[in-house]
């Protein structure tokens, strides 16, 4: 019992400190950065044509997600409680650095740090919102036009259709990019690999990722408003 407290006590006091935070946000941002990239893959099966049996293979693939049942509330679990600590460490943060510097910077010095960096905190709050909206979207369908449960290609298909909704995704995506390519980069850093060695290839390899999450991404609103899925 004591050895329990006292290790409980232990880690609250490292996620209090700023190393604590930022190992939160680094630990916390893998786990999205493996959850965005293998939705994508899920997601990509969009392109596929229909099977011997006449189903699309991305509404037998959700049939399949739905059958796990129990697990795949744990896993939704994890993943919400990763989104929250992530946010929670980003704001907590945050404070600690205003605390540190109140009256800011008498210029600001943004010479090296890139675009993404410096909106950090503008992308996370709309990625946020995009977050939101999408459930509501391909989730739940309360602001979907035609929503079917479990009918995963219609669903899609007829959400992209309406314009305004496909562009918000676009947006939305090239924004995820910008803050997924700085935050890959960043966690490297936070987790202490950050030898000048490595920067060019860990920079690259950001880029790249980046890259193609949000191509494959936009790949889909984009094909279904030019009308190659539909
Ligand atoms: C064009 C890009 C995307 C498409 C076409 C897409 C499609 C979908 C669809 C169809 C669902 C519902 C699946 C089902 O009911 O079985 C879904 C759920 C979800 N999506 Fe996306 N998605 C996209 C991008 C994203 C991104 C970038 C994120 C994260 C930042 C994300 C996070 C989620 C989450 C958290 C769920 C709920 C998963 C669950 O219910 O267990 N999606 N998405």
């Amino acid at each position: 019992m004591a050895t329990t407290t006292v290790s409980l006590q232990r880690t609250a006091r490292f996620y209090d400190s700023t190393i604590g935070k930022k190992a939160v946000m680094a630990i916390t941002g893998l786990m999205l950065f493996g959850f965005v990239l293998i939705h994508l893959l899920g997601n990509l099966q969009l392109f596929l044509p229909l099977d011997a049996s006449g189903r699309y293979p991305i509404d037998i693939y959700a049939e399949k997600l739905q059958h796990l049942g129990g697990l795949l509330w744990i896993a939704r679990g994890i993943l919400l409680g990763a989104v929250i600590l992530h946010i929670w460490s980003s704001i907590s943060l945050a404070r600690t650095q205003m605390k540190a510097r109140p009256t800011g910077y008498s210029k600001k010095d943004n010479a090296h740090s890139s675009y993404a960096s410096r909106t950090m905190w503008i992308s996370g709050p709309i990625i946020a919102c995009f977050l939101i909206y999408h459930l509501l979207h391909f989730t739940g369908g309360q602001v979907h036009p035609d929503f079917q449960p479990g009918n995963v290609y219609h669903n899609v298909v007829r959400g992209f259709q309406q314009w305004p909704a496909a562009l918000f995704y676009i947006v939305g995506m090239l924004l995820l990019g910008g803050h997924l390519e700085h935050g890959f980069w960043s966690l490297f850093q936070s987790l202490g690999v950050s030898h000048p060695r490595y920067t060019p290839i860990l920079k690259m390899g950001a880029k790249a990722f980046a890259t193609l999450i949000v191509v494959g991404n936009i790949s889909m609103p984009v094909s279904v408003l030019l009308g190659i899925v539909k």
